[in-house]
């Protein structure tokens, strides 16, 4: 692993085209369990019956009650960990362009990145199914499940729920940020969920260098990424920054 970490930082110590792209396993480290694997969250609920939005529209409270109030205590204590540091490090090295993440707990933000899509949305703003008016997530009281508006809407979360689209505009600016970067780093996704899983191949057509963190293989492993470093996002991140510091 180490060797493969030197080879990382070597390489990225000499891009100022970098973006990364990540998943829940940066935020394992947070206190976030995963949705996949051991500990995931879809082992323990079926997504497509709370997940869904088809199954919010049926019975919001359900979903309320059973999906988003646990989310809101975990993501409400979450912090970044070393792997969100390290890649607001790299921002400030003028290394890293841009995070495009797949986690809706904002922790990339928090850590300093300035430029992140989100896109599966975020999970800091719930939004009235009627009048459209965001209110922020800590702001809301769970004394009546579901959560209303001021104008008595239903509030749901400002996230992707299964069956709904990406919006377009961080589809179009995560297909360009793909073309146009020398490195993809792809930390801690199962890269299984489309479209987020075509990004690094977009990112590899268009002959970058992927680099994968995480320490299970992925469908991606040894034929769209160039190598995998087999570890935790915030050990291996922290790792890497020291090396590129030393470098340049
Ligand atoms: P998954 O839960 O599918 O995958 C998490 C990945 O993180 C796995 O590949 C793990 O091996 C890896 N992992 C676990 N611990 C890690 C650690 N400490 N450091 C690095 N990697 C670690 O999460 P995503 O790929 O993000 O979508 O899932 C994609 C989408 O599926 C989510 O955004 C969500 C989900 O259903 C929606 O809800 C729309």
């Amino acid at each position: 692993m180490d060797n493969l970490i030197k080879k990382a930082a070597k390489e990225l110590a000499k891009s100022k085209r970098v973006v990364a792209l990540t998943g829940a396993g940066v935020s394992v480290e947070s206190g976030i369990p995963p949705f996949r694997g051991k500990g995931g969250l879809w082992e323990k609920i079926d997504p497509m019956e709370f997940a869904h939005i088809d199954s919010f529209m049926r019975d919001p409270a359900k979903v309320w009650n059973i999906l988003i109030r646990e989310m809101k205590d975990i993501v409400d204590r979450a912090r970044p960990n070393d792997a969100h540091k390290g890649l607001a490090r790299l921002e400030e090295l003028g290394i890293l362009n841009m995070v495009i993440t797949q986690n809706v707990d904002g922790l990339h933000q928090m850590a300093g990145n300035t430029d992140v899509i989100e896109f599966h949305g975020n999970f800091a703003w719930q939004k009235c199914l009627d009048c459209s008016k965001k209110t922020e997530t800590f702001k809301i009281s769970l004394d009546e499940i579901p959560p209303k508006c001021a104008c008595g809407g239903i509030l749901r979360p400002d996230c992707v729920f299964f069956g709904e689209m990406i919006p377009a505009e961080h589809l179009l600016r995560s297909r360009k940020a793909a073309y146009e970067c020398e490195i993809m780093l792809v930390i801690g996704t199962s890269a299984v969920v489309q479209p987020a899983a075509y990004i690094p191949v977009a990112a590899k057509e268009s002959g970058a260098r992927i680099i994968e963190i995480n320490p299970e293989s992925t469908p991606l492993t040894g034929s769209i990424s160039d190598y995998i470093i087999k570890g935790n996002a915030g050990e291996v991140m922290k790792a890497i920054v020291s090396e590129v510091e030393i470098l340049l």
